[in-house]
Order: structure tokens, then sequence, then C-alpha cells
């Protein structure tokens, strides 16, 4: 009989599309932030960090009640005090809400902001789909220039050009405003309802609620029925071609390539004119690394300011997943420097006080915390990747020296307790 589920009843599991991020992984999913920030900050934007629940209205009004997300993907519960509460399936409409309730619209405009942080999702779990996966996001909150739309833009790709990768597509769409939305809203329903028999049983509900939706669909016989379907892209406003011009003329000023993407709808009702997603072909179906867009009436729809804003997220799952496919180093290296072994229970104070005297001066130090004999000691240094080994023997400490052996070249030398740390500091 397992012992472990004799005592417990039963072996827990992780919840079924949750991971665990390991240290190595989890040294990655930093590092990617640590990189990220650094990039952001340089242009301006600052971290922000909002709960990983809200109340629930809050994405039910601004992610759409005809989304998938708000339909059946959202994990919803009530408190002790009945309160409806939602774990954040994405960040933008927290951060919208903190922006309105914190007042950040008497600060400078636009407020530009970023984040990190797990986003949940009921979704059916598969490769590059988590029910918790993270999230690493840019608002820019209180413009409408085409400029800023630019700017994020092109923040994203230098993040991912900078991480080394190299086979992904940017594409671009607009979804018009509500001048130009709601007359082709019309025109794509009434093509839509004259083939209704061609479309899934979703499509049909789509086009029962938000015919834009349709573009959603990833089934073969619904994009078939869709090539011929009249696109928003050409039926766009004087406003909001403009700004679809000018966003693309910057974007070839920057040097940044793009594709149209004329049914590139996205998933969420608060989006207008600019959208756009990044997309790798080596990660299969879920094949979006990120995406983002306008929201320009999101702001004043939860009763603040008109604020026209913009913004993108990216899934570090997937980000992670692309740089794997595509051969890029991701394997965090053991940063442990130097090892200390104290050969026995009579030096293991001495070692001690050196390992803090080491670490107080900035190298990474190890040492074993389990009496192993002499040699296991040295093979966990090698195990360490340590450069130098520092080993306090009886003799060495009556002495009050230390043996110091470089693992390079196995080379060893005797040297005064009180100087180890500045002939470590000379080598380093
Ligand atoms: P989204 O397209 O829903 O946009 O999500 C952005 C990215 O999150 C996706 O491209 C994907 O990489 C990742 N993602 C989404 N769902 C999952 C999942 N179940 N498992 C793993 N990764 C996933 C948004 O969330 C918007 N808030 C983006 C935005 C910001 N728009 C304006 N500002």
């Amino acid at each position: 009989m397992d012992k472990r589920k004799n005592k417990v009843g039963k072996i827990f599991k992780a919840p079924r599309g949750t991971q665990d991020y390991l240290p190595e992984k989890a040294t990655l999913l930093y590092r990617l932030d640590q990189l990220a920030a650094e990039k952001f900050e340089k242009a301006g934007y600052r971290r922000i960090v909002t709960p990983t629940f809200e109340e629930t209205g809050l994405f039910q009004r601004s992610i759409g009640e005809s989304s998938d997300i708000v339909r059946k993907e959202m994990y919803t519960f009530e408190d002790r005090k009945g309160r409806s509460l939602t774990l954040r399936p994405e960040a933008t409409a927290p951060v919208v809400r903190a922006y309105i309730e914190r007042n950040l619209q008497a600060e400078i405009q636009p407020v530009k902001l970023y984040y990190m942080g797990p986003m949940y999702r009921y979704e059916r779990p598969q490769a590059g789909r988590y029910r918790e996966f993270w999230q690493l996001g840019i608002e820019a909150i209180g413009s409408s220039a085409a400029l800023i739309d630019a700017e994020v833009i092109v923040i994203l790709m230098q993040y991912l050009d900078e991480l080394g990768l190299k086979e992904i597509t940017l594409y671009l769409g607009s979804m018009g405003d509500d001048n130009c939305r709601v007359d082709y809203a019309g025109q794509l329903k009434g093509y839509l309802e004259s083939r209704l028999d061609s479309f899934c049983e979703d499509c049909n509900e789509r086009i029962r609620f938000n015919p834009l939706r349709v573009f959603d669909c990833k089934k073969e016989p619904c994009k078939q029925q869709l090539k011929e379907a009249p696109k928003l892209i050409d039926h766009l406003c004087n406003e909001c071609s403009e700004h679809f011009e000018n966003i693309k003329r910057l974007l070839k000023v920057a040097g940044v390539d793009f594709v149209i993407d004329p049914t590139l709808v996205r998933g969420f009702d608060y989006y207008t004119r600019t959208t756009f997603e990044v997309k790798s072909p080596l990660l299969g179906s879920q094949d979006a690394l990120g995406g983002g867009g306008r929201y320009d009436r999101l702001v004043e729809q939860y009763g603040g300011p008109d604020s026209p804003a913009i913004g993108f997220a990216l899934g570090i799952e997937r980000l992670i997943l692309a740089l794997e496919k595509e051969g890029v180093k991701t394997k965090v290296e053991n940063e442990i420097g130097l090892f200390i072994v104290a050969i026995d229970e009579s030096t293991q104070e001495a070692a001690f006080k050196l390992l803090i005297e080491l670490r107080n001066i900035g190298f990474s130090v190890e040492m074993d915390y389990l009496s192993r004999s002499l040699r296991a000691q040295m093979k966990l240094a090698d195990k360490y990747g340590a450069r130098y080994v520092i080993i306090i023997g009886p003799d060495e400490l009556k002495r009050d020296e230390a043996r110091i052996k470089d693992m390079q070249t196995s080379s060893e030398k005797n040297i005064d307790m009180s100087e180890t740390a500045s002939y470590l500091l000379k080598k380093k």
C-alpha cells in the first residue's frame, strides 16, 4: 500500500489546467518580467498590480455578455457575504477600474501602465491553453493618437525581438467605431442570415447576439463561408480609416512589419478601431502569442471621463513555448559561484561565518546542510558548478586558514581566513 496515500487519504494533484512553475521555469518567468520592466519603463510605462478577483459585473459589462469568456469561461463564486466575485480572466477591465477609482485621470495623460500576473479562464486545457495562465501586458489610457497605437505595438514587437523570436507575424486590423460598426453589423447580419444552415450551432447563436463574433470561429466550413462576407475594414468611416492609415505609416517608420487581417475581430466587446495579434506558426492551434487593441469607450462606459485607450497582453506560457520551439536558449544557469566545505562539525561555525560574509559582499555561495562526507561535498560543489571550493578542516582552522580549490584547474592554495574574501574578490 502507498504510505503517502495512507496518511492523507489521497495524493493531491494540481487542479486541471494549472501548472507548477518549478524553480527553473519560475526563474525564467520572472526574468521575462524583469526584461519587460526594463524595456517598458524606458518607454515611460509604470507597473500596476490589481487584485486577482473583482466584482463579476466588471467583466460581464466590459468583455461582453455574448463573448465566450463571459458565457462559459469565468471562475465566478460567491463569497461568505453572498457577493458575486470572479477570478480575473484578463486585466484590461481591472486596470480601467483602477484608473477611474484611484483618479489616475489627474496624472499626466496618457497614463502608461504595465502588469504581469496570473489570469483565469475555464477553458478546455490543451497545449498552450490553461485555466490559470500568466499575462504580461500594457495599457495606455488617455490618448486617441495613432502615435500611441504605434508605440504600444512597437514595444511589443521589440520585446519579442529582443527575446530572440524570429518566426512570428504581427496581424493588424480595425474594428471601426460606433459610427461605422453599426451600419456594417447590419450588412454582415444580412449576409449571414441568408446562409444560416451553412454555419455551426455556435455561429448561429453568434449571428443572433453579435454577428461580428462569427469571425472568431475556428471551424473550417464556417471559415469558408466567411471568405465572401463583407469585411469591416472595407466599411470604415473616414476618421477610422485615417487612423488606420496613420498607424500603418508609423509602423513602417519604426521598421515593424505587419500583415493586414480584415477578419481580426478578437473576443471582447470593448474594442474599437485598432486590433492586433502576434502569432507563431510553431504553436499549433493555440497560435496567438499575444493580442490587443483600442478600447476608446471603456473608461467612459464605467463612469470615467472620455479616455480613449489601447493595450495588449502576451501569454507567457505560449511565449515560453515559442521560445523553446525556436530553439532560443531559455535555461537559466545555476549561479552558485562558491561552495564552502566544512570537513567536520567542529568547523561548521567558521564555515557558516564565512558563508554569510561572502554572501554579504555579493558572492553566490552554497554549503552542505546534511553533514555529508568530504567526498560527497566535493561532488555536490561540482554539481552546483561552483568555480571555487573553500575547504575548512580542523587543521586549517587551527592555523586560521582556509584551503581554496580552483575547480577549473584543480589547483589548491592555503589562504589566511581573514584574506579569503579579498582573494576571491580579486579572482572575480
Ligand atoms: P486575449 O487575446 O484574450 O487578450 O489574451 C492575450 C493572450 O493571453 C493570448 O494571445 C494568449 O497568448 C494568452 N491566453 C489567453 N487565454 C489563454 C489560456 N487559456 N491559456 C494560456 N494563454 C492564454 C486579452 O486578454 C486582452 N486583455 C488584451 C488587451 C490588453 N487588450 C487591450 N489591452
